[in-house]
Protein backbone atom coordinates (compact mmCIF):
# COMPACT_ATOMS: atom_id res chain seq x y z
CA UNK A 1 0.00 0.00 0.00
CA UNK A 2 1.29 3.62 -0.66
CA UNK A 3 1.44 5.22 2.17
CA UNK A 4 0.67 9.43 1.41
CA UNK A 5 2.15 12.42 2.72
CA UNK A 6 1.70 16.13 2.93
CA UNK A 7 3.60 17.02 -0.15
CA UNK A 8 7.45 18.09 0.61
CA UNK A 9 7.71 21.55 1.92
CA UNK A 10 4.42 21.88 3.62
CA UNK A 11 3.25 20.75 6.95
CA UNK A 12 -0.05 19.71 8.89
CA UNK A 13 -0.99 22.01 11.52
CA UNK A 14 -2.06 19.81 13.91
CA UNK A 15 -4.80 21.03 16.70
CA UNK A 16 -1.77 22.10 19.04
CA UNK A 17 -0.08 24.01 15.99
CA UNK A 18 -3.67 25.52 14.25
CA UNK A 19 -4.23 26.68 17.69
CA UNK A 20 -1.50 29.16 18.16
CA UNK A 21 -1.67 29.85 14.23
CA UNK A 22 -5.01 30.89 14.79
CA UNK A 23 -4.06 32.70 18.06
CA UNK A 24 -1.71 34.72 15.87
CA UNK A 25 -4.14 35.27 13.07
CA UNK A 26 -6.77 36.42 15.65
CA UNK A 27 -3.93 39.15 17.23
CA UNK A 28 -3.04 40.08 13.65
CA UNK A 29 -6.50 41.33 13.37
CA UNK A 30 -7.21 42.80 16.57
CA UNK A 31 -4.16 44.91 15.88
CA UNK A 32 -4.28 45.80 12.31
CA UNK A 33 -8.52 46.68 13.51
CA UNK A 34 -6.66 49.45 16.56
CA UNK A 35 -4.24 50.81 13.68
CA UNK A 36 -7.31 51.40 11.19
CA UNK A 37 -6.35 48.47 8.54
CA UNK A 38 -9.57 46.77 6.92
CA UNK A 39 -9.68 43.59 6.11
CA UNK A 40 -9.64 41.64 2.42
CA UNK A 41 -9.25 38.76 1.08
CA UNK A 42 -7.77 38.37 -2.46
CA UNK A 43 -7.87 34.89 -4.53
CA UNK A 44 -4.85 31.95 -3.73
CA UNK A 45 -4.28 31.98 -7.46
CA UNK A 46 -3.92 34.91 -10.41
CA UNK A 47 -2.76 35.59 -13.43
CA UNK A 48 1.03 34.66 -13.42
CA UNK A 49 1.23 38.13 -14.99
CA UNK A 50 0.06 39.85 -11.61
CA UNK A 51 3.20 38.53 -10.38
CA UNK A 52 5.22 38.06 -13.04
CA UNK A 53 4.99 42.12 -13.91
CA UNK A 54 4.70 43.11 -9.78
CA UNK A 55 7.41 41.40 -8.28
CA UNK A 56 9.47 41.42 -11.15
CA UNK A 57 10.20 38.86 -14.13
CA UNK A 58 14.40 38.51 -12.73
CA UNK A 59 13.45 37.93 -9.29
CA UNK A 60 14.15 34.47 -7.37
CA UNK A 61 10.06 34.27 -6.21
CA UNK A 62 8.94 34.49 -10.14
CA UNK A 63 11.71 32.86 -12.09
CA UNK A 64 12.93 30.20 -9.48
CA UNK A 65 9.44 29.91 -7.08
CA UNK A 66 6.66 30.70 -8.59
CA UNK A 67 3.73 27.58 -8.32
CA UNK A 68 2.82 27.36 -11.51
CA UNK A 69 -0.76 25.59 -12.22
CA UNK A 70 -0.50 23.76 -15.29
CA UNK A 71 -3.65 24.42 -17.52
CA UNK A 72 -6.04 22.20 -18.01
CA UNK A 73 -6.50 23.52 -21.73
CA UNK A 74 -4.93 24.93 -24.10
CA UNK A 75 -6.91 28.00 -24.57
CA UNK A 76 -6.52 28.25 -20.46
CA UNK A 77 -4.80 31.57 -18.85
CA UNK A 78 -1.55 31.65 -17.64
CA UNK A 79 -2.17 31.01 -13.31
CA UNK A 80 0.02 30.77 -10.44
CA UNK A 81 -0.03 30.44 -6.54
CA UNK A 82 0.04 34.10 -4.51
CA UNK A 83 3.63 33.90 -3.27
CA UNK A 84 2.94 36.91 -1.50
CA UNK A 85 -0.29 39.39 -1.02
CA UNK A 86 0.77 42.58 -1.90
CA UNK A 87 0.38 41.94 -5.90
CA UNK A 88 -3.02 40.35 -5.65
CA UNK A 89 -4.26 43.45 -3.32
CA UNK A 90 -2.73 45.83 -5.47
CA UNK A 91 -4.40 44.07 -8.04
CA UNK A 92 -7.75 44.40 -6.36
CA UNK A 93 -7.05 47.96 -5.44
CA UNK A 94 -7.00 48.81 -9.24
CA UNK A 95 -9.68 46.92 -10.88
CA UNK A 96 -12.49 47.85 -7.81
CA UNK A 97 -11.52 51.39 -8.23
CA UNK A 98 -10.13 51.96 -4.97
CA UNK A 99 -8.29 54.72 -5.93
CA UNK A 100 -11.67 56.90 -5.91
CA UNK A 101 -12.37 55.96 -1.72
CA UNK A 102 -10.83 58.06 0.51
CA UNK A 103 -6.82 57.84 0.39
CA UNK A 104 -4.87 56.15 1.69
CA UNK A 105 -6.78 52.81 1.40
CA UNK A 106 -5.28 50.53 4.21
CA UNK A 107 -5.78 46.92 4.50
CA UNK A 108 -5.10 43.72 5.72
CA UNK A 109 -5.07 40.56 5.20
CA UNK A 110 -3.77 36.95 6.51
CA UNK A 111 -3.32 33.40 4.69
CA UNK A 112 -1.28 31.00 3.40
CA UNK A 113 1.35 31.89 0.38
CA UNK A 114 2.84 29.48 -1.81
CA UNK A 115 6.51 29.41 -3.24
CA UNK A 116 8.44 26.21 -5.25
CA UNK A 117 11.77 26.92 -3.03
CA UNK A 118 13.76 24.83 -1.55
CA UNK A 119 12.53 23.35 1.64
CA UNK A 120 14.46 23.68 4.84
CA UNK A 121 13.88 24.74 8.42
CA UNK A 122 11.78 28.07 8.14
CA UNK A 123 11.53 28.03 4.18
CA UNK A 124 8.32 25.89 3.18
CA UNK A 125 6.10 25.52 0.38
CA UNK A 126 3.12 26.63 1.75
CA UNK A 127 3.43 29.10 4.96
CA UNK A 128 1.60 31.90 6.12
CA UNK A 129 1.64 35.62 6.13
CA UNK A 130 0.20 38.25 8.36
CA UNK A 131 0.27 41.26 5.92
CA UNK A 132 -0.87 45.23 5.94
CA UNK A 133 -0.57 47.61 2.78
CA UNK A 134 -1.11 51.59 3.25
CA UNK A 135 -1.94 52.15 -0.53
CA UNK A 136 -1.81 56.27 -1.26
CA UNK A 137 0.17 57.79 0.93
CA UNK A 138 3.45 59.01 0.02
CA UNK A 139 4.63 58.82 3.93
CA UNK A 140 6.81 59.64 5.59
CA UNK A 141 4.67 59.30 8.81
CA UNK A 142 2.82 56.04 7.21
CA UNK A 143 6.13 54.35 6.67
CA UNK A 144 6.88 54.67 10.72
CA UNK A 145 3.45 53.65 11.34
CA UNK A 146 3.93 50.46 9.56
CA UNK A 147 7.40 49.45 10.69
CA UNK A 148 5.84 50.19 14.73
CA UNK A 149 2.79 48.17 13.99
CA UNK A 150 5.20 45.27 13.10
CA UNK A 151 7.26 45.50 15.94
CA UNK A 152 4.38 45.33 18.35
CA UNK A 153 2.94 42.81 16.63
CA UNK A 154 5.77 40.71 17.63
CA UNK A 155 6.08 42.43 20.70
CA UNK A 156 2.34 40.90 21.57
CA UNK A 157 2.79 37.43 19.93
CA UNK A 158 5.13 37.31 23.29
CA UNK A 159 8.71 37.36 20.96
CA UNK A 160 10.76 40.26 22.42
CA UNK A 161 14.13 42.03 21.62
CA UNK A 162 12.59 41.26 17.72
CA UNK A 163 15.38 44.15 15.47
CA UNK A 164 13.89 46.43 13.00
CA UNK A 165 16.58 46.58 9.89
CA UNK A 166 15.85 49.68 8.06
CA UNK A 167 17.07 51.25 4.63
CA UNK A 168 16.22 53.55 1.39
CA UNK A 169 16.80 51.43 -1.88
CA UNK A 170 16.05 54.93 -3.85
CA UNK A 171 13.46 55.14 -6.45
CA UNK A 172 13.70 55.21 -10.51
CA UNK A 173 15.64 58.83 -10.18
CA UNK A 174 18.18 57.73 -8.19
CA UNK A 175 17.93 53.70 -9.14
CA UNK A 176 19.28 53.91 -12.08
CA UNK A 177 22.97 55.75 -11.70
CA UNK A 178 23.27 53.07 -8.84
CA UNK A 179 22.38 50.53 -11.04
CA UNK A 180 25.07 51.32 -13.65
CA UNK A 181 27.73 52.01 -11.19
CA UNK A 182 26.73 48.18 -9.77
CA UNK A 183 26.64 46.57 -13.19
CA UNK A 184 30.41 47.83 -13.53
CA UNK A 185 31.55 46.80 -10.14
CA UNK A 186 30.08 43.26 -10.72
CA UNK A 187 31.49 43.08 -14.92
CA UNK A 188 35.23 43.44 -13.05
CA UNK A 189 34.27 40.70 -10.98
CA UNK A 190 32.72 38.69 -13.86
CA UNK A 191 35.00 35.50 -13.94
CA UNK A 192 34.45 34.59 -9.84
CA UNK A 193 30.40 35.11 -10.25
CA UNK A 194 28.49 31.54 -10.87
CA UNK A 195 27.25 31.06 -14.44
CA UNK A 196 23.22 32.17 -13.12
CA UNK A 197 24.56 35.22 -11.28
CA UNK A 198 26.46 36.89 -14.81
CA UNK A 199 23.15 36.18 -16.58
CA UNK A 200 21.36 38.47 -14.32
CA UNK A 201 23.91 40.85 -14.41
CA UNK A 202 22.75 41.71 -17.61
CA UNK A 203 19.40 41.53 -16.80
CA UNK A 204 18.70 42.40 -13.06
CA UNK A 205 21.70 43.35 -11.48
CA UNK A 206 20.12 44.24 -8.08
CA UNK A 207 19.00 40.75 -7.50
CA UNK A 208 22.95 39.68 -6.95
CA UNK A 209 22.83 41.80 -3.92
CA UNK A 210 20.35 39.55 -2.63
CA UNK A 211 21.23 36.02 -3.88
CA UNK A 212 21.35 33.06 -2.19
CA UNK A 213 24.25 31.44 -3.80
CA UNK A 214 27.26 31.36 -0.94
CA UNK A 215 29.86 32.26 -3.79
CA UNK A 216 28.16 35.83 -3.62
CA UNK A 217 29.14 36.36 -0.22
CA UNK A 218 32.15 38.00 -0.62
CA UNK A 219 31.44 40.38 -3.71
CA UNK A 220 28.08 41.42 -2.19
CA UNK A 221 29.88 42.44 0.90
CA UNK A 222 32.15 45.02 -0.49
CA UNK A 223 29.62 46.06 -3.44
CA UNK A 224 28.71 49.47 -3.63
CA UNK A 225 25.96 50.94 -1.47
CA UNK A 226 22.27 52.58 -2.66
CA UNK A 227 22.66 54.85 0.44
CA UNK A 228 25.40 56.43 -0.79
CA UNK A 229 23.49 56.91 -4.24
CA UNK A 230 20.13 58.16 -3.01
CA UNK A 231 18.53 61.69 -4.52
CA UNK A 232 18.48 64.95 -2.74
CA UNK A 233 14.38 63.55 -2.16
CA UNK A 234 15.11 59.81 -1.38
CA UNK A 235 17.61 60.77 1.41
CA UNK A 236 14.88 63.96 2.72
CA UNK A 237 12.31 61.05 3.06
CA UNK A 238 14.84 58.38 4.68
CA UNK A 239 15.41 60.97 7.20
CA UNK A 240 11.88 61.65 7.76
CA UNK A 241 11.05 58.22 8.06
CA UNK A 242 14.03 58.13 11.02
CA UNK A 243 12.57 61.08 12.44
CA UNK A 244 9.26 59.45 12.67
CA UNK A 245 10.22 56.61 14.36
CA UNK A 246 12.82 58.33 16.84
CA UNK A 247 9.96 60.00 17.86
CA UNK A 248 8.11 57.03 18.85
CA UNK A 249 10.82 55.37 20.03
CA UNK A 250 11.09 52.86 17.82
CA UNK A 251 14.34 51.45 17.90
CA UNK A 252 16.44 50.07 14.24
CA UNK A 253 19.58 49.73 12.83
CA UNK A 254 20.56 51.54 9.47
CA UNK A 255 21.71 48.57 7.00
CA UNK A 256 22.66 49.51 4.01
CA UNK A 257 22.81 46.37 2.49
CA UNK A 258 19.66 45.61 2.84
CA UNK A 259 17.78 45.36 -0.69
CA UNK A 260 15.16 43.03 -0.25
CA UNK A 261 14.09 40.11 -3.31
CA UNK A 262 11.08 41.53 -5.11
CA UNK A 263 11.63 44.12 -7.57
CA UNK A 264 8.73 46.78 -6.64
CA UNK A 265 10.56 48.46 -3.82
CA UNK A 266 10.87 52.12 -3.65
CA UNK A 267 12.48 53.99 -0.70
CA UNK A 268 12.04 52.60 2.53
CA UNK A 269 12.68 48.98 2.98
CA UNK A 270 12.93 46.89 6.41
CA UNK A 271 13.11 43.63 8.01
CA UNK A 272 12.55 42.15 11.24
CA UNK A 273 14.98 39.89 12.68
CA UNK A 274 15.91 38.28 16.18
CA UNK A 275 19.35 39.32 16.79
CA UNK A 276 22.30 37.62 15.28
CA UNK A 277 20.52 36.58 12.47
CA UNK A 278 21.15 37.61 9.20
CA UNK A 279 20.48 37.03 6.01
CA UNK A 280 16.73 37.23 3.76
CA UNK A 281 16.49 33.51 4.66
CA UNK A 282 16.28 34.40 8.63
CA UNK A 283 14.33 37.23 8.37
CA UNK A 284 10.74 36.62 10.37
CA UNK A 285 9.37 39.31 8.49
CA UNK A 286 9.91 42.56 6.03
CA UNK A 287 8.48 45.43 4.06
CA UNK A 288 8.62 48.34 2.21
CA UNK A 289 7.67 50.93 -0.11
CA UNK A 290 6.56 50.43 -3.37
CA UNK A 291 5.42 53.61 -5.01
CA UNK A 292 5.21 52.23 -9.03
CA UNK A 293 3.59 48.96 -8.49
CA UNK A 294 -0.11 50.42 -8.95
CA UNK A 295 0.73 51.47 -12.24
CA UNK A 296 2.34 48.68 -12.81
CA UNK A 297 -0.55 46.79 -12.75
CA UNK A 298 -2.55 49.13 -14.64
CA UNK A 299 -3.39 52.05 -12.41
CA UNK A 300 -2.99 55.68 -11.63
CA UNK A 301 0.40 56.49 -10.43
CA UNK A 302 0.25 55.60 -6.72
CA UNK A 303 2.25 55.48 -3.61
CA UNK A 304 1.68 52.75 -1.10
CA UNK A 305 3.62 50.70 1.32
CA UNK A 306 2.98 47.43 3.45
CA UNK A 307 4.94 44.42 5.36
CA UNK A 308 4.86 40.55 5.18
CA UNK A 309 5.62 39.02 8.37
CA UNK A 310 6.11 34.96 8.96
CA UNK A 311 3.71 33.41 11.09
CA UNK A 312 5.79 29.71 10.79
CA UNK A 313 9.11 31.62 11.26
CA UNK A 314 7.52 33.57 14.68
CA UNK A 315 6.04 30.23 15.80
CA UNK A 316 9.66 28.69 15.37
CA UNK A 317 11.37 31.91 17.18
CA UNK A 318 8.59 31.94 19.91
CA UNK A 319 9.84 27.86 20.39
CA UNK A 320 13.39 29.05 20.53
CA UNK A 321 12.93 31.36 23.04
CA UNK A 322 10.94 29.22 25.05
CA UNK A 323 7.10 30.65 25.13
CA UNK A 324 5.60 28.49 26.18
CA UNK A 325 2.44 27.88 23.40
CA UNK A 326 -1.26 28.43 24.60
CA UNK A 327 -2.99 25.84 26.82
CA UNK A 328 -5.60 24.05 24.05
CA UNK A 329 -9.35 24.49 25.54
CA UNK A 330 -11.12 22.47 27.37
CA UNK A 331 -14.64 21.48 27.85
CA UNK A 332 -17.10 22.92 30.93
CA UNK A 333 -18.17 19.82 31.17
CA UNK A 334 -18.62 16.27 30.47
CA UNK A 335 -22.34 14.70 30.66
CA UNK A 336 -21.97 10.79 31.95
CA UNK A 337 -24.50 8.33 33.01
CA UNK A 338 -24.69 5.26 35.19
CA UNK A 339 -26.41 3.56 32.39
CA UNK A 340 -24.26 2.59 29.24
CA UNK A 341 -26.82 2.46 26.95
CA UNK A 342 -28.64 5.64 27.71
CA UNK A 343 -26.66 7.93 24.91
CA UNK A 344 -29.86 9.84 24.17
CA UNK A 345 -30.03 11.27 26.95
CA UNK A 346 -26.34 12.00 27.47
CA UNK A 347 -26.63 13.57 23.78
CA UNK A 348 -29.58 15.44 24.25
CA UNK A 349 -28.14 17.19 27.97
CA UNK A 350 -24.89 18.19 26.10
CA UNK A 351 -26.88 19.72 23.53
CA UNK A 352 -28.78 21.97 25.75
CA UNK A 353 -25.43 22.96 27.44
CA UNK A 354 -24.15 23.61 23.77
CA UNK A 355 -27.44 25.60 23.05
CA UNK A 356 -26.43 27.43 26.09
CA UNK A 357 -23.24 28.35 25.03
CA UNK A 358 -21.52 26.25 27.22
CA UNK A 359 -18.51 23.64 25.74
CA UNK A 360 -19.64 20.16 26.91
CA UNK A 361 -18.49 17.39 25.58
CA UNK A 362 -20.86 13.93 25.73
CA UNK A 363 -19.84 10.01 26.72
CA UNK A 364 -20.92 8.89 23.06
CA UNK A 365 -19.65 5.55 23.72
CA UNK A 366 -21.02 2.68 25.96
CA UNK A 367 -18.58 2.52 28.64
CA UNK A 368 -19.23 1.81 32.20
CA UNK A 369 -19.30 5.04 34.81
CA UNK A 370 -16.14 4.74 36.27
CA UNK A 371 -14.43 5.26 33.13
CA UNK A 372 -16.55 7.76 31.25
CA UNK A 373 -15.29 9.52 34.65
CA UNK A 374 -11.95 8.78 33.93
CA UNK A 375 -11.75 10.11 30.46
CA UNK A 376 -13.48 13.56 31.61
CA UNK A 377 -10.83 13.93 34.16
CA UNK A 378 -8.54 13.14 31.26
CA UNK A 379 -10.26 15.88 29.29
CA UNK A 380 -9.37 18.57 31.79
CA UNK A 381 -13.51 19.17 32.24
CA UNK A 382 -14.48 21.43 35.32
CA UNK A 383 -17.67 19.69 35.65
CA UNK A 384 -18.89 16.09 35.10
CA UNK A 385 -22.89 15.97 34.81
CA UNK A 386 -24.12 12.86 36.09
CA UNK A 387 -27.18 11.31 34.77
CA UNK A 388 -28.95 8.55 36.80
CA UNK A 389 -31.58 7.62 38.63
CA UNK A 390 -32.75 11.31 39.83
CA UNK A 391 -33.65 12.07 36.79
CA UNK A 392 -36.52 10.82 37.04
CA UNK A 393 -37.17 13.73 39.76
CA UNK A 394 -35.66 16.11 36.88
CA UNK A 395 -32.62 16.19 39.15
CA UNK A 396 -28.66 15.47 38.31
CA UNK A 397 -25.35 15.46 40.20
CA UNK A 398 -23.05 17.68 39.34
CA UNK A 399 -19.57 17.23 40.40
CA UNK A 400 -17.12 19.72 40.37
CA UNK A 401 -13.94 17.86 39.29
CA UNK A 402 -11.61 20.53 40.21
CA UNK A 403 -13.03 21.02 43.78
CA UNK A 404 -13.78 17.44 44.35
CA UNK A 405 -17.45 18.32 44.96
CA UNK A 406 -20.53 16.88 43.99
CA UNK A 407 -24.63 18.25 44.67
CA UNK A 408 -27.56 17.17 43.39
CA UNK A 409 -29.30 19.89 41.08
CA UNK A 410 -32.80 20.34 38.82
CA UNK A 411 -31.88 19.81 35.28
CA UNK A 412 -33.56 23.34 34.60
CA UNK A 413 -30.45 25.31 36.56
CA UNK A 414 -27.86 22.83 35.17
CA UNK A 415 -26.75 25.22 32.14
CA UNK A 416 -27.10 28.49 34.88
CA UNK A 417 -24.75 26.78 37.54
CA UNK A 418 -22.14 25.34 35.08
CA UNK A 419 -22.08 28.41 33.45
CA UNK A 420 -21.29 30.95 36.61
CA UNK A 421 -19.35 28.56 38.40
CA UNK A 422 -16.80 27.83 35.67
CA UNK A 423 -16.77 31.80 34.59
CA UNK A 424 -15.92 31.85 38.16
CA UNK A 425 -13.00 29.19 38.23
CA UNK A 426 -11.81 30.99 35.02
CA UNK A 427 -11.98 33.94 36.84
CA UNK A 428 -10.00 33.01 39.27
CA UNK A 429 -7.40 31.28 37.04
CA UNK A 430 -6.93 34.80 35.37
CA UNK A 431 -6.36 36.11 38.17
CA UNK A 432 -3.91 33.71 39.57
P1 LIG B 1 9.03 38.70 1.77
O1 LIG B 1 10.24 39.27 2.43
O2 LIG B 1 9.24 37.97 0.50
O3 LIG B 1 8.06 39.94 1.53
O4 LIG B 1 8.24 37.77 2.76
C1 LIG B 1 7.84 38.25 4.04
C2 LIG B 1 8.08 37.19 5.11
O5 LIG B 1 7.40 35.98 4.77
C3 LIG B 1 9.53 36.75 5.26
O6 LIG B 1 10.26 37.67 6.04
C4 LIG B 1 9.36 35.41 5.95
O7 LIG B 1 9.12 35.58 7.34
C5 LIG B 1 8.10 34.88 5.31
N1 LIG B 1 8.48 33.94 4.24
C6 LIG B 1 8.82 34.23 2.97
N2 LIG B 1 9.09 33.11 2.28
C7 LIG B 1 8.92 32.07 3.14
C8 LIG B 1 9.03 30.64 3.04
N3 LIG B 1 9.36 30.05 1.89
N4 LIG B 1 8.76 29.89 4.14
C9 LIG B 1 8.40 30.48 5.32
N5 LIG B 1 8.28 31.82 5.46
C10 LIG B 1 8.53 32.60 4.40
C11 LIG B 1 6.84 39.86 0.95
O8 LIG B 1 6.26 38.83 0.72
C12 LIG B 1 6.21 41.20 0.67
N6 LIG B 1 4.89 40.98 0.04
C13 LIG B 1 6.06 42.02 1.94
C14 LIG B 1 5.43 43.33 1.65
C15 LIG B 1 4.14 43.69 1.86
N7 LIG B 1 6.03 44.37 1.12
C16 LIG B 1 5.17 45.37 0.97
N8 LIG B 1 4.01 44.95 1.40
Amino acid sequence: MTTFRAPRGTHDLLPADRIRFTRLERLAADLATRYGYRPIETPSFEQAAVFERGIGAVTDVVEKELFRIAPRTEESESWALRPEPTAGIVRAYVQHGMQTWPQPVKLTMTGPMFRYDRPQAGRYRQFWQFDVEAIGDPGPAVDAEIVELGARFYREAGLDGVEVLLNSVGDAACRSAYVATLTEYYRALRGLLPPTEQDRLERNPLRLLDSKDPAMAAPNARAPRITDHLCEACADHFALVRAHLDALSVPYLIEPALVRGLDYYTRTAFEYYLPGREGQQQALGGGGRYDGLVELLGGRPTPGIGFGIGLDRLVLALDETGVAPPAEPVPAAVVVGADPAATIDRLRVATDLRAAGIAARAELGRRKLGKQLEAAARDQAHFAVILGDEQADGQVQLRDLKAGSQKLIPIADLAREVARADAAHRHGLDKG
